[in-house]
């Protein structure tokens, strides 16, 4: 399992400390999570402070943009210092066209859903993207409590990649926690995102661990 915490819980006055504690730990990407104020209705950070925390650590920094025109700033999070830029299905008229320009800016590009948006909708663009991230709460807010119809949707996008015989990977996103984590592996999650799980409790890291190895 690969563990991805979202730095929007974390403690902004402390964020070297927070990359610090990231990078003892056993997680395996930083999740990063810009919102515009008009794809979602909240506004979080950008580009400066993910080149900031670009000089902090040498894991993978796995960037999920929640804003309408992402084409505009892809060279901008390339320049940054993003690995993985994921952008939303519901945020892209030509999308794939944008996960082409994500590719050659020599990122790896990601398509996220929204939780109405069916996994049946990504039918075309399997083949050219290296992951799906699944919404498992309305995007814009950590804290908000996982939607269960979740389990369905990986489970239908797992077989559809394996029949395809496609590498690509499902991440989840929103409300993940030890309660569900497991259940998630199980129906075929590749990579779990947790923000308040991981950095409103007392003991982070241990909470990353307990994650990383929900299926051992
Ligand atoms: C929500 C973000 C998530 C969020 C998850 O729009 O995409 O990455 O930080 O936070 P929790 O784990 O608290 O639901
Ligand atoms: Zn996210």
């Amino acid at each position: 399992m690969i563990i991805a915490p979202s730095l929007l819980a974390s403690n902004f006055l402390h964020l070297e400390a927070e990359a610090q504690m990231l990078n003892e730990s056993e997680a395996d990407w930083f999740h990063l999570d810009v919102m515009d104020g008009r794809f979602v209705n909240n506004i979080s950070f950008g580009l400066p402070v993910i080149q900031q925390i670009r000089k902090t650590t040498k894991k993978i920094l796995d960037v999920h943009l929640m804003i309408e025109e992402p084409e505009k700033y892809a060279e901008a999070f390339a320049k940054a210092g993003a690995d993985i830029l994921t952008v939303h299905y519901e945020a892209c008229r030509h999308l794939h066209r944008n996960i082409q320009q994500i590719r050659e800016l020599g990122m790896v590009p990601g398509v996220a859903i929204n939780p109405h948006t069916p996994v049946q909708l990504l039918q075309d663009i399997l083949q050219d993207v290296d992951l799906v991230l699944i919404m498992s709460v309305n995007p814009g807010f950590g804290g908000q409590r996982f939607i269960p119809h979740t389990y369905q949707k990986i489970k239908t996008l797992r077989n559809r990649i394996d029949q395809l015989g496609l590498q690509v990977k499902i991440e989840v996103d929103g409300g993940v926690d030890l309660s569900n984590a497991k259940a998630l592996g199980e129906a075929g999650a590749d990579v779990l995102v947790a923000g308040t799980a991981v950095f409103h409790a007392p003991a982070p890291k241990e909470v990353i661990s307990s994650l990383k190895h929900c299926t051992d």
